[in-house]
């Protein structure tokens, strides 16, 4: 991957990494050690994991729905990527437990076009994680053709309002969906966030 001044990971991709041509990339906060990669089918496990550790608040701001857990097969099918037209990066800490996530759908109009969601387990929070997860996949994206990017954000989600903002993101109200915000980006040479 281009453009992610991050060091390149020694520790081994996994097979599905490298068919997605990504590599793996870590960053340190504090002194805690973070690795970001594209997810893969053999994540399943630690991505349920993952979820099941996330608050009920924290999963409905993501996929607006009350939710305690998914099913196997969304989980599957979240971490068996269709690289065409979807990618998402993890972000790992000790033990290769999944601290964060973020994932890309391009349009199926032209590939322009996509949309991005991300949420990071709330012990990982202020630590960079999502900063970090947004670059490398806008980055991906704009290395495949990818010029715009938008997030659907509950009105409520004053965090993420504000994490998107920092990012350089515009926002405004969705029509017809007063309790939703679009975020916009356009992708250009320069990146939302400082690489690293
Ligand atoms: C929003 C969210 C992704 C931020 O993740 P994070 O890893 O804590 O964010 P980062 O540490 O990378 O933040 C980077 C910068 O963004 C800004 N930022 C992040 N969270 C913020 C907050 N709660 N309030 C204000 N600014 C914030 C800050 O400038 C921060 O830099 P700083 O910590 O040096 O001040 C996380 O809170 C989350 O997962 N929320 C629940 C799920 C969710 O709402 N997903 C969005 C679905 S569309």
């Amino acid at each position: 991957m281009t453009g992610f001044n991050g060091t390149p990971d020694p520790t081994p991709e996994t097979a599905s990494a490298k068919d997605a041509g990504e590599g793996s990339f870590r960053f340190e906060h504090d002194g805690e050690r973070f690795v970001i990669r594209a997810i893969c089918p053999e994540d399943a496990a630690a991505h349920a994991a993952f979820l099941a550790r996330l608050s009920v608040e924290d999963l409905r701001l993501r996929f607006f729905i009350p939710t305690k857990s998914l099913p196997v097969k969304q989980i599957a099918r979240m971490t068996g990527v269709d690289h065409e037209r979807e990618m998402a990066f993890i972000a790992l800490r000790k033990n290769n437990e999944t601290a964060g996530a973020v994932r890309l759908i391009r349009d199926a109009a032209d590939g322009t076009n996509a949309e991005i969601a991300i949420i990071v387990d709330a012990a990982a929070k202020h630590k960079g994680v999502a900063e970090r997860l947004m670059h490398a996949i806008i980055n991906w994206g704009t290395s495949r053709g990818v010029t715009h990017v938008n997030a659907r954000i509950l009105a409520e989600n004053l965090p993420m309002l504000a994490f998107v903002r920092h990012l350089g993101f515009t926002l405004k109200p969705c029509a017809d969906e007063p309790n939703i915000m679009q975020a916009d980006f356009d992708c250009g040479e320069d990146q939302p966030v400082p690489a690293g």
